[in-house]
């Protein structure tokens, strides 16, 4: 069970984030927008990069969010890295940790902190393509359609169970850089939905199965996508 409770969505508080990344940030920035929209109820508390130059960075401090680089360079182990990071979140109260374009591998101790509190998005359906170029392991492969997969981080590699996927055509003349801008304007939609979901308590976790409860209405975020909402 992840975040099941007797509480009303709607009296729920603001779901408190961690937003992890490591490059240009865009998803971050879907989240920030759809709180700004009102279709989102989250605080983020912080922004995490292993990497100085990530644009995200920016896009964080522009919002007045804090914004702080932990490089993994500078630890002598995954372990150790994923321990600063801990450290970090729990000093911001972060409630559910966000993986947005975040390029390392958390390690058990990340995991166990976190226990079924860590989302990542991968721009393929799951679980066809894991790790990297997998959009280009979609057009390597001849599919005909790709998509993206929000899902919550397990110790394996792209596997965990999935919370929301969305779905997009692979064009015959496509390239990379087409596929992954289709598969890209669908991150930004179903990340904040999937969000959502977990903010208003309707994500219930049964083996490696997500249930969501209550298919009441939800807005336009949740036009096609998988579940379609009514
Ligand atoms: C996205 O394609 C996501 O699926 C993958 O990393 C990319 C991050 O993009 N995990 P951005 O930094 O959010 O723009």
């Amino acid at each position: 069970m992840t975040t099941a409770s007797t509480t009303p969505s709607t009296a729920r508080p603001p779901v408190k984030l961690g937003v992890l990344i490591s490059g240009e940030g865009t998803n971050l920035q879907a989240i920030i927008d759809a709180i700004d929209r009102d279709d989102l109820k989250a605080d983020v508390r912080v922004v995490i990069s292993n990497k100085r130059t990530a644009p995200g960075l920016e896009r964080a401090r522009r919002r007045g969010i804090a914004a702080i680089v932990i490089e993994h360079r500078a630890f002598p182990s995954r372990e150790a890295f994923d321990s600063a990071l801990v450290a970090s979140l729990r000093h911001h109260d972060v409630e559910l940790v966000i993986c947005a374009g975040f390029m390392r591998l958390l390690s058990p101790v990340m995991i166990a902190a976190f226990r079924d509190r860590i989302m990542n998005i991968h721009p393929a359906l799951c679980p066809a393509f894991p790790g990297l170029d997998a959009q280009q392991q979609a057009l390597d492969y001849g599919a005909r359609f790709s998509g993206c997969t929000v899902f919550f981080v397990t110790e394996g590699v792209d596997d965990g169970p999935v919370i929301v996927q969305a779905v997009v055509p692979v064009h015959q003349d496509d390239n990379e850089a087409a596929l992954a801008a289709r598969i890209h304007a669908e991150e930004h939609r179903i990340y904040p939905f999937a969000i959502r979901l977990y903010q208003e308590g309707r994500l219930e976790l049964r083996g490696r199965k997500v249930y969501i409860r209550d298919a009441s209405p939800i807005g336009p975020i949740a036009n096609n996508v998988n579940p379609r909402l009514p």
